[in-house]
């Protein structure tokens, strides 16, 4: 197990593949930094091997998409427990609102998640009282289509194009430690 940098290589992306697909996966939901120093806990929705993208959903008005925009790096970090493994990814974020993916990620979305995206004010904007920043009609409901009409135009896409990966295994007889650049670039051995 984890003998050649290749083998790492194809189990990190398999992990990645599983985080975004099992909600019960450890690594189901990353913490996702921003250049601004912020840090936050995102859902994994999507992982494409082909080019090591990442996608996560967020409102349009959180102050990570300004930040991120169009090229803002991104990190995102994962950990199992069980598996004894830590990922680091680095990477590039794009935030989309239009066009095939951020359809098609909202035509997927349930009506619940969804709900969300009605909040009327922006996410982090201040509050006199407690609030979910919910309409009051919609609130402890599940909304239906109809009323979920207002809440695409605050949905965005967050893809990360990840540019390289630190890998760290825990063992008893010896962590290991390795980076690799993806999609194609070489990997390396370092010491943990
Ligand atoms: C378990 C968990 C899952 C979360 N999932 C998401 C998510 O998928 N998308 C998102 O925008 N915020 C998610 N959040 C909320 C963020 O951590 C964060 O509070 C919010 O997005 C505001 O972030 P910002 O001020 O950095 O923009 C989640 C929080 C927790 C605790």
């Amino acid at each position: 197990m984890f003998e050649t940098l290749e083998d790492i290589r194809a189990d990190i992306a398999a992990r990645l593949g599983e985080a975004a697909s099992n909600r019960r996966s450890a690594m189901h939901v990353p913490v996702v930094g921003t250049t601004d120093g912020d840090l936050r806990m995102m859902v994994l929705r999507a992982f494409d091997p082909g080019d090591w993208t990442l996608r996560f959903h967020t409102d349009v008005r959180s102050p990570k998409v300004a930040t991120i925009g169009q090229g803002g790096r991104v990190s995102v970090l994962l950990h199992d427990p069980e598996a004894k493994m830590q990922l680091r990814c680095r990477g590039q974020g794009r935030i989309e609102t239009q066009g095939g993916v951020a359809d098609a990620a909202w035509a997927e979305a349930t009506n619940y998640a969804k709900r969300c995206y009605l909040s009327e004010a922006a996410p982090g904007a201040h509050s006199e009282a407690a609030t979910s920043g919910l309409p009051a009609e919609v609130e402890g409901i599940n909304p239906s289509a109809e009323q979920l009409l207002p809440a695409r135009a605050n949905f965005a896409v967050l893809l990360v194009d990840i540019t390289s990966v630190d890998w760290l295994y825990l063992a008893h007889d010896g962590h290991r430690r390795a980076q690799f650049s993806v999609p194609g670039g070489a990997g390396r051995w370092v010491v943990p």
